[in-house]
């Protein structure tokens, strides 16, 4: 893959940092845009705006078949059964939220049990924490190991007829595991648990088909797929869709309402309440297009090449511990550097014009388990090259000068 090529797709490189070139190594957090997804968005705003599923004039009916257009090309993308199973949501952790408080309402009562792991970022562990705290439930957490992934042992042993969900990343954004969605579906479905997929790492670097994965929810940040921000997805089965109730109330949900009832009609109108980030969403059908033009294939292929020059390289510099080392690794290298905070590192980088994340990631219990309070952490997108990866490497060598000379 011709990195100087998709590079030159994407606006942000065209800028410098600090004087030098942008090494971009922050994607888990957020990728960049190419210019046909903020291309999309000026268009739509230019000469396509209007408010969506309401009006009858002329921009309001094109607004509203370029909104379904985005959600007919994710049906597609995902493998989904029909768009009544996609929901625009504002993000990933709503998208959570909202089966966290609808499935918890009908179906988790005193005593039950949902079964997380260690390796959960917030998301998708706070709202099953709200669940624990309404409705006196127990969340119960699948030990990761020390090489940052989860056996399915361990998953297995923790299930019980008590436990009403299983809720789980599909890869890590702190270790990087990817974790066999499919065998623990297989598993749940045994005793008809349903499970949840926290997709957010997983839906931009893997190929992500729901038929073959089976789960009962994937949640997809849209973001972090190219995408605009503000906007993500749930997908959910049918079946769920029918029987949950409604997550928010309020304009565009509704079928009827009277002064003494209310009535809803079907998803995912039933789950999208109020005005919709429309724009967003319009400028996300191109994210899906860059990401089909490119194929998910090769996309997996060069992150997997690139992630593997980078592991030889850095694991070649004794100061550096880096968290976890899964069998099956997605494009995530989290790192420490003895005597340096992450937050120094990422600064020094910064310097460079090498950009990373530093901090917890949103994951405090899988940091606790690994025996640290912060990490810095490179993630990779399809735009990094083995030269950035250099630069990378070079740039934490000047941290060690700086801080262990
Ligand atoms: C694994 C994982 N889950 C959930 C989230 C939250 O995603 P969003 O920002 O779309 O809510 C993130 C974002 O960092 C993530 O990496």
């Amino acid at each position: 893959m011709d990195t100087k090529v998709i590079k030159s797709k994407f606006p942000i490189f065209k800028n410098k940092i600090k004087g030098k070139p942008l090494i971009y190594l922050d994607s888990a957090n957020s990728s960049q845009k190419p210019k046909t997804v903020i291309d999309r968005i000026s268009k739509f705003y230019s000469k396509e705006f209007s408010n969506i599923g309401r009006s009858v004039h002329s921009l309001a009916v094109t607004a509203t078949n370029r909104f379904e257009e985005t959600r007919d090309l994710l049906k597609n993308f995902i493998n989904a059964k029909s768009t009544e199973e996609i929901i625009f949501t504002k993000n990933a952790t709503e998208a959570i939220n909202l089966v966290a408080a609808t499935y918890g309402e009908k179906f988790i009562n005193k005593g039950d049990e949902i079964l997380i792991t260690e390796l959960e970022h917030h998301a998708n562990y706070v709202p099953w924490h709200f669940v624990r705290q309404r409705k006196g439930a127990i969340i119960k957490f699948a030990e990761c190991n020390d090489k940052g992934e989860v056996d399915i042992d361990k998953i297995k042993k923790l299930i019980t007829n008590k436990t009403k969900i299983i809720a789980i990343t599909h890869l890590s954004n702190v270790t990087g595991a990817i974790m066999p969605i499919k065998k623990i579906v297989d598993l749940a479905s045994e005793k008809k648990i349903p499970v949840l997929v926290d997709g957010c790492q997983g839906a931009p670097h893997l190929k992500i088909d729901m038929q073959e994965l089976g789960c009962d929810f994937y949640a997809i940040s849209c973001h972090k797929m190219y995408g605009p921000t503000g906007v993500g997805v749930l997908y959910a089965k049918k079946k769920w869709l029918d029987v949950l109730p409604p997550y928010q109330g309020g304009g565009g949900m509704i079928e009827e309402v009277k002064k003494d009832n209310i009535t809803f009609p079907g998803s995912p109108t039933k789950y999208e309440a109020g005005t919709l980030q429309t724009a967003e969403v319009v400028g996300f059908s191109e994210s899906i297009r860059f990401i089909e033009g490119v194929g998910i294939k090769n996309i997996i292929q060069h992150e997997k090449e690139i992630l593997e020059y980078g592991l030889e390289k850095i694991k070649k510099n004794n100061s550096i511990r880096i968290i976890g080392d899964p069998k099956n690794r997605g494009s995530i290298i989290s790192f420490t550097i003895k005597g340096i905070h992450p937050h120094d590192i990422a600064t020094i980088l910064d310097e460079e014009g090498v950009a990373i994340r530093a901090g917890h990631h949103c994951c405090q219990i899988l940091h606790e388990k690994m025996g640290i309070a912060a990490s810095a952490r490179a993630s990779l997108g399809i735009y990094n090259s083995k030269e950035d990866i250099d630069v990378l490497s070079d740039a934490i060598k000047k941290c060690n000068k700086v801080f262990n000379n």
